[in-house]
């Protein structure tokens, strides 16, 4: 995954990154910001359908609308079972549960396991959300755990109002889909934190380090994005300035990276949202 700040460059990383394990082999890349650039950066709509890229290379946007809709087909039914078994509830009471928060987040996350189970790619590149949407995405899922463990005890009390259907059959598979995303997240998943060489994108960059590694997640390293080039800078007093607050807070981050690699990328001052724009991009990412 690639996380960070917003504008910071993930997607162009995330983007650059899977055209270079595509090389090697088969790979998915996938956004999960609702406001996502992907498709501008390949020239054709990703929104909500895989589409092939490039050799070995498909990718996606997940729309909310996408999202909602592989909701419904897998689970909408079971749902209406159960609620329809003690309340005199029609179909439309899925619309209802369909809106409630934290819905679309946690099925984002079942698509990513879907597609990692599928077999079918030897990596998911995964481009997030800035920051705060992405942490919320992840303690979601915490957080919907801890709420189907509590429904157990709501429903085991009331279990013999129940005819055919064993609602306690359903919130197990739910509290097992959560417990494997949790385990996809903390077993198969490895972050690189982008930012740029400013005060909120450093210290952000260095409090989602943090949070990711509470979680569980993996941490590779911080990807520092849009160095200014100290020979364009010299000269010029502006620019100067300007070089000089960028390796006040280059120096800040390698000094709080502890043992986690800072990979440096200077600001290329070129359109990158394009597939010739990426491949400028590649050599400076990890070799992997
Ligand atoms: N090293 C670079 N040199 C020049 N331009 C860059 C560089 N890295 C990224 N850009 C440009 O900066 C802009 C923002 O990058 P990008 O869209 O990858 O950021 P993001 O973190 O995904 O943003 P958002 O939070 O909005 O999703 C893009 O136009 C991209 O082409
Ligand atoms: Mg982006």
């Amino acid at each position: 995954m690639f996380t960070g700040k917003g504008g910071v460059g993930k997607t162009t990383m995330a983007a650059a990154s899977a055209l270079k394990y595509a090389a090697v082999g088969k790979t998915l890349l996938i956004s999960t910001d609702p406001s996502g650039s992907l498709s501008t950066i390949f020239g054709c709509s990703l929104a909500g359908r895989v589409v092939p890229v490039g050799e070995n290379l498909e990718a996606v946007e997940l729309t909310r609308q996408l999202i909602l809709k592989l909701w419904r087909e897998k689970f909408a039914d079971e749902i209406y079972t159960v609620l329809s078994s003690f309340l005199p509830v029609g179909r439309e009471i899925l619309d209802y549960i369909e809106g409630a928060p934290g819905i679309d987040e946690e099925f984002m996350l079942d698509y990513l396991l879907t597609m990692a189970r599928s077999g079918s790619y030897e990596v998911i590149v995964w481009d997030t959300a800035p920051t705060v949407t992405t942490l919320n995405l992840l303690f979601v899922q915490r957080l919907f755990y801890s709420h189907l463990t509590a429904a157990q005890k709501v429903y085991l009390k009331v279990k013999s109002v129940f005819h055919q259907v064993d609602p306690l059959a359903l919130i197990d598979k739910w509290l097992q889909l959560t417990a494997d995303i949790i385990t996809l997240l903390k077993t198969d998943t490895r972050a690189w934190v982008v930012a740029n060489p400013e005060c909120l994108p450093v210290e952000q960059a260095l409090d989602i380090a943090g949070a990711l590694s509470d979680f569980g997640i993996g941490v590779n390293g911080f990807i520092l994005n849009k160095l200014l080039p100290e020979e364009v800078c010299r000269g010029h007093a502006f620019w100067n300035a300007k070089y000089e607050a960028q390796q006040l807070w280059r120096r800040h981050l390698d000094a709080s990276a502890g043992s986690r690699p800072v990979l440096e990328i200077c600001d290329l001052a070129d359109n990158l949202n394009s597939r010739a724009g990426l491949e400028r991009v590649i050599p400076f990412l990890a070799p992997e």
